[in-house]
């Protein structure tokens, strides 16, 4: 054997590495799996899960252990379409139940900052649906227990994984578009109804519907530098399934403008009162919903940012929009917590960071506070930008 071929490649270092650093956590190798898969336990059997769970049990490093919800009957159910073996009532016996190193969170926006605490202070490493936290401040928190734990956080979403995304970020890249001025993102839709966190405290269209499209302007044009924002409510009472009537205290209407830094100004939409003939599916959407403008180019990026079809592109020199990056090359929203185990078997970094996820959720803090206050807020965090090289 020479010694090139002794040395470990980068990516079999972390791998034996991760493995053998969960091994040391859980005091036995069994629970990481011989299999090349990572032992894994899903928090939250609601709507989400029934987009998660069959991307999870057909992905080669995961394997499902077990299931919890503090609703019994849903992580039964869930067990048993999936055909996962354990499922619990409550973190705490799941976590004294069977052994699992990696934690994917998919419960009510409000329950994901302590279940995540939980999770990390307990040795896993964390997927969680977004937000990641309540605060920036509690977000940097877990991002150093993390750390101090030896373990990895990361959070939904992962619109920055699509191929569009990378198309439209090199496209900036190249200066095709000219000197970058201006973009506009909106999303919305009628709003869930079967489940009343969405419009209670810890809830809101932002941290549900513009966390989209701030992760996607952020991601393509940096992080930002100030705020301003209008947020209203227009629904105030809304009927929700198994619960009647409930009153909504958090935005349901939100007007949000990001500014860039070098004069790039963008700006969000997002609301829980757009009708919306696809309602909440994504495939039929054609509009673009994503556009970007400098004075050189114009690009579109056509469907949502989580379901992207392509991007439309006209420059100076091509007037004529010509659509690009129709291909979804196997990128589905739901898979960020797959492509984080499969970052955790192999090494294989993803292009969603944990510092970009907690700098959109202070964008989302900073939009309420510029809504209190009827002023410009100044953001303090930042993330690894450009995104995508
Ligand atoms: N529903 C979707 O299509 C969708 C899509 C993308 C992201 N999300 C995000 O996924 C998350 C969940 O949304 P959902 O629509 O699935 O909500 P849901 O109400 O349908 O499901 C949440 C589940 O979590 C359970 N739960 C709450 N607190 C818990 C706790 N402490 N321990 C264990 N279980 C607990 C609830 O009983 C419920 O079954 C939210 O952050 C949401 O923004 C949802």
């Amino acid at each position: 054997m020479n010694a090139t071929s002794q040395r470990l490649t980068r990516r079999e270092f972390t791998k034996a590495t991760l493995i053998a650093g969960a091994a040391v956590a859980s005091g036995t190798f069994a629970a990481v799996g011989q299999n090349n898969r990572i032992r894994t336990g899903v928090i939250g059997c609601g709507s989400v899960s029934g987009s998660y769970l069959p991307v999870l049990t057909k992905c080669p490093y995961v394997e499902v252990v077990s299931l919890c919800d503090i609703r019994p009957e849903r992580a039964r159910k869930r067990a048993e379409q999936f055909k996962v073996a354990h499922h619990y009532p409550h973190i705490d016996k799941m976590l004294a139940g069977e052994a699992f190193d990696f934690l994917i969170n998919l419960t009510d926006m409000q329950e994901h900052e302590h279940l995540n605490q939980q999770a990390l202070e307990a040795g896993k490493h964390v997927w969680s649906e977004k937000p990641i936290a309540n605060s920036l401040k509690a977000g940097q928190k877990l991002l150093r227990l993390a750390t101090e734990k030896k373990r990895r956080l990361w959070g939904a979403p992962i619109t920055v994984q699509s191929p569009q995304f990378a198309f439209m970020a090199r496209t900036l890249a190249q200066g095709t578009l000219g000197r970058v001025a201006a973009a506009h993102a909106n999303y919305g839709h009628e709003g869930p109804n079967w489940s009343s966190f969405f419009y209670e405290k810890g809830g809101g269209s932002m941290p549900d519907l513009a966390v989209y499209n701030i992760t996607t302007l952020t991601g393509l044009l940096g992080p930002a530098k100030h705020v301003t924002a209008m947020l209203s409510i227009v629904t105030p009472e809304r009927d929700i399934t198994e619960k009647g009537k409930i009153k909504v205290t958090e935005e349901d209407n939100a007007q949000v403008l990001i500014d860039h830094g070098q004069g790039v100004i963008s700006h969000v939409q997002s609301g829980f009162n757009y009708f919306n003939p696809h309602g909440h599916d994504g495939s039929g959407e054609r509009q673009h919903t994503v556009t970007v403008v400098g004075s050189g180019g114009f690009m579109g990026l056509v469907g949502y940012d989580w379901a992207p079809q392509g991007v439309d592109l006209a420059t100076r020199k091509q007037r004529n929009i010509e659509r690009h990056a129709t291909d979804a090359e196997g990128y589905v929203w739901q898979q960020g917590a797959a492509l984080a185990a499969e970052c955790l078997v192999t090494g294989k970094e993803l292009l969603v960071t944990p510092e970009h996820a907690l700098h959109v959720l202070e964008i989302i803090t900073a939009a309420r506070e510029s809504q209190g206050t009827g002023k410009r807020i100044k953001l303090t965090s930042t993330f690894k930008w450009p995104v995508v090289t």
